[in-house]
């Protein structure tokens, strides 16, 4: 009986009223499984187990009766629950972070006497995509070392480097001059406190005369640009070198080389589908093209990292911080990882993916731009 907790003390660690749980026992949601000697309720591990989804499911806005049907999931286990709550929370916190910036955008132009427009309201609801995912970015995605080396090599002597599309800026080389650009207002607030000096703004209009700085970057950002070729364009502008991390989704057979766009979310080509070619973007400012490996144990999570670890795909923060898997919806997204996970359980994926399993990294269609 030692671990068990009474009705009280359930109440006041998880700060809920008495009423309420006594509520919960009465519907059946959840029961305590035992009574003290003097016949009071008594909450078993496992039933404050059950509790802490079901408060937890209550916080995000779930309704009692899908609660039930939730926690009842035989198929779900204590820690899928976790992990979905923990995808569900994110998703949460990134909204909220979305919504402030908006608000403070909109306070900011209000205490300048500037109106908003009935447009400019709502985008709150719609905010930018990294506005709105950004919040997730940091928890896997972090400087790649031997991918930063070939970054920092191509810099060459460059004193003075920009940084476009900064995001928190985890392949700004600390032995030079940075400065950094960046749209979205919830990754310029991640940056760390030791990061370059970072400036809003995007990569069609870069807020600098020509050629201030000594060299120019961008890593992993030119596929979000509404208009690559006037930021690559802009980079050329600003500085005698460029460098550019970017992949190549213009040749046939690259949705097929990676296993997950191929068999699980084909709808990968559909987001590709429109963007300027590798070599067109290369041409635009005069670069050779590098083909970059992808090592097996890749430290940024971005889309591809994972070839070697398909497992980690079933994880909802590692998706998170990937923007593919917002933008192909959740649906999708669901459908994907639903046959991932069947696929790894029955031993599909590891017979269709043998071959992947010695391989210590991977030619998946990343390429540096050198110019
Ligand atoms: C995948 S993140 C990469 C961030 C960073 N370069 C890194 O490697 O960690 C893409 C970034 O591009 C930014 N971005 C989106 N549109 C942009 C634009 N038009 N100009 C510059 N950056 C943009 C996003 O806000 C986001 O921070």
């Amino acid at each position: 009986m030692a671990e068990h907790l009474t009705v009280g003390r359930v109440a006041e660690l998880a700060g809920v009223s008495v009423r309420t749980l006594h509520h919960y026992d009465e519907i059946g949601l959840v029961q305590p499984s035992a009574r003290t000697s003097a016949g009071y309720r008594a909450y078993a591990p496992a039933d404050v187990e059950r509790l802490r989804e079901v408060l937890a499911y209550r916080r995000l806005g779930f309704g009692l009766r899908e609660i039930a049907d939730l926690v009842d999931d035989p198929a779900t286990d204590a820690v899928a629950h976790l992990h979905r709550l923990r995808g569900l929370l994110l998703e949460q916190r990134d909204r909220a972070g979305a919504m402030v910036t908006a608000i403070d955008r909109e306070l900011e132009a209000r205490a300048r006497g500037l109106g908003t427009t009935p447009e400019e309201q709502l985008t709150m609801f719609g905010a930018q995509l990294y506005d709105s995912i950004g919040a997730a970015y940091p928890a896997t995605r972090r400087t790649e070392p031997r991918i930063a080396a070939r970054v920092w090599e191509a810099l060459g002597d460059a004193r003075t480097v920009l940084n476009v599309g900064a995001g928190t800026g985890s392949y700004e080389p600390a032995d030079r001059e940075v400065t950094a650009v960046e749209p979205s207002a919830v990754m310029r607030a991640q940056r760390g406190p030791d990061a370059a000096p970072c400036v809003a703004g995007s990569a069609e209009s870069l807020p600098f005369d020509d050629q201030s700085f000594d060299a120019a970057m961008a890593f992993s950002t030119v596929h979000h640009w509404r208009d690559p070729i006037a930021g690559l364009r802009e980079m050329r502008r600003v500085a005698r070198r460029v460098v550019v991390f970017t992949h190549d989704a213009s040749d046939t057979g690259w949705r097929n080389r990676f296993w997950l766009s191929r068999d699980y979310l084909p709808e990968v080509a559909g987001l590709v589908a429109g963007r300027p070619p590798v070599e067109d973007l290369a041409a635009t400012i005069g670069a050779r093209i590098e083909p970059v490996l992808i090592p097996w144990d890749c430290a940024d999570g971005f889309f591809e990292a994972y070839w070697r670890r398909p497992e980690v795909y079933l994880d909802e923060s590692a998706r998170r911080a990937v923007s593919i898997w917002t933008r192909v919806g959740p649906e999708a997204e669901q459908r994907a990882v639903s046959r991932l996970r069947a696929d790894l359980d029955s031993g599909r994926w590891a017979d269709r993916n043998r071959e992947l399993l010695s391989l210590d990294a991977a030619e998946l269609g990343l390429r540096l731009l050198v110019a």
